[in-house]
């Protein structure tokens, strides 16, 4: 094997966690160790590099932890990083550390800072770690994958109880600023209506109108229920499951499924592609390579400079929504 460019890579999470951070982790520890690397965990994403949270870890010190949701290195976020200062007081640290190569797992944020210790002259790769899916660059997330599957059960299990009492449910997931999870629930659940940030214009009073004639509509037509995926962008989901309630005299409830979609076992999927990424991720370094993003394009892994990354745009297809639509009619 050529001689690795790096000896001492570390590892951090940043950012939202994210199921299956772990096994990136673990990709990332194990992968090193077999490289002949050593590897440092850094806690609490830049915080606890800024604060020198750093301890050495073995292949074992991650066995156990591939089913787990959560990241055993612990997050944060870290407004001192954004900082000039607090990039070259980082960059400082990893060297102090003998950390000359570093995986950030996290989201674009904490790719910017990934970006910003690269041009400090520490070897950075970062990892696309977050459940919204909204990382231009690549078709795959860590943890999308998991936090879908579980809103699709908890949606499962409302839309029984909603059908029961021959309600209108809305169910709002999260995605401050993306719709991918609502629109992948709304499709897996078969719902009437998805509520998608990208698709709104900000005007309520329209898309509550657009609602209460297709729940009319629905009714008309014998529809017993009507399930309403609201993703966390739009939001008010208590206020128009109330005011839908009185213009439609149809009972409406509105649940919030909140944190519990950041959370829990991994699925298999996760649990492979991040597995797979972190270890790509080691490679990046041994090659000798810095300020890359890895990512999942066209059915194969692959890596992309981290400034063009986060210039590149993403928006949900025209054809998912149009999908959707119909087969929620
Ligand atoms: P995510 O990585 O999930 O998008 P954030 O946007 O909260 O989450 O970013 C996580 C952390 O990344 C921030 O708290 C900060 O430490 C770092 N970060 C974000 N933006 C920048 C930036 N422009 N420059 C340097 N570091 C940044
Ligand atoms: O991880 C992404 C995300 O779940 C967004 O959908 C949400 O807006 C955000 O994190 C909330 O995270 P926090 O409350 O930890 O800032």
């Amino acid at each position: 094997m050529a001689k690795s460019a790096v000896k001492t890579i570390g590892v951090l999470t940043s950012g939202g966690d994210s199921p299956a951070m772990n096994a990136a982790i673990r990709a990332v520890v194990r992968t090193a160790v077999d490289r002949g690397l050593k590897v440092k965990g850094i806690r609490k994403g830049y915080n606890g590099l800024l604060n020198g949270e750093i301890v050495d870890m073995g292949k074992y010190s991650v066995s156990d932890t591939i089913s787990r949701g959560g990241t055993i290195l612990f997050t944060a976020r870290c407004e001192e990083f954004k900082t000039l200062e607090g990039q070259q007081k980082g960059a400082e640290a990893c060297r102090e550390a003998g950390i000359d190569g570093l995986v950030v797992i996290g989201g674009d944020g904490s790719f910017q800072g990934a970006k910003r210790l690269a041009e400090q002259g520490i070897n950075t790769v970062a990892m696309p770690g977050t459940i919204d899916l909204d990382i231009a660059c690549t078709d795959y997330t860590i943890g999308f994958d998991t936090a879908v599957n579980t809103a699709m059960e908890a949606i499962d299990k409302i839309r029984d109880t909603s059908t029961s009492h021959e309600r209108v449910s809305i169910i709002e997931v999260m995605g401050r600023g993306a719709g991918y999870i609502a629109l992948w629930c709304g499709i897996a659940t078969g719902a009437e209506d998805i509520l998608i940030p990208e698709r709104y214009d900000g005007n309520q009073p329209k898309l509550e109108q657009r609602l209460i004639d297709n729940i009319l509509k629905n009714r008309a037509k014998g529809k017993v229920h009507h399930l309403i995926v609201n993703a966390e962008g739009i939001g008010h989901s208590y206020g128009m499951a109330k005011r839908i309630e009185a213009a439609t005299g149809i009972e409406t409830r509105a649940t919030i499924l909140g944190y519990m979609q950041r959370g829990g076992n991994p699925t298999a999927k996760d649990r492979v592609y991040a597995s797979m990424m972190g270890a790509y991720a080691v490679d990046l370094l041994v090659a000798g390579k810095s300020n890359r993003v890895v990512g999942y394009k066209h059915g194969e892994f692959c890596d992309f400079d981290i400034t063009e990354a986060l210039d590149m745009k993403k928006d949900i297809p025209e054809r998912d929504i149009e999908v959707a639509t119909l087969l929620g009619k």
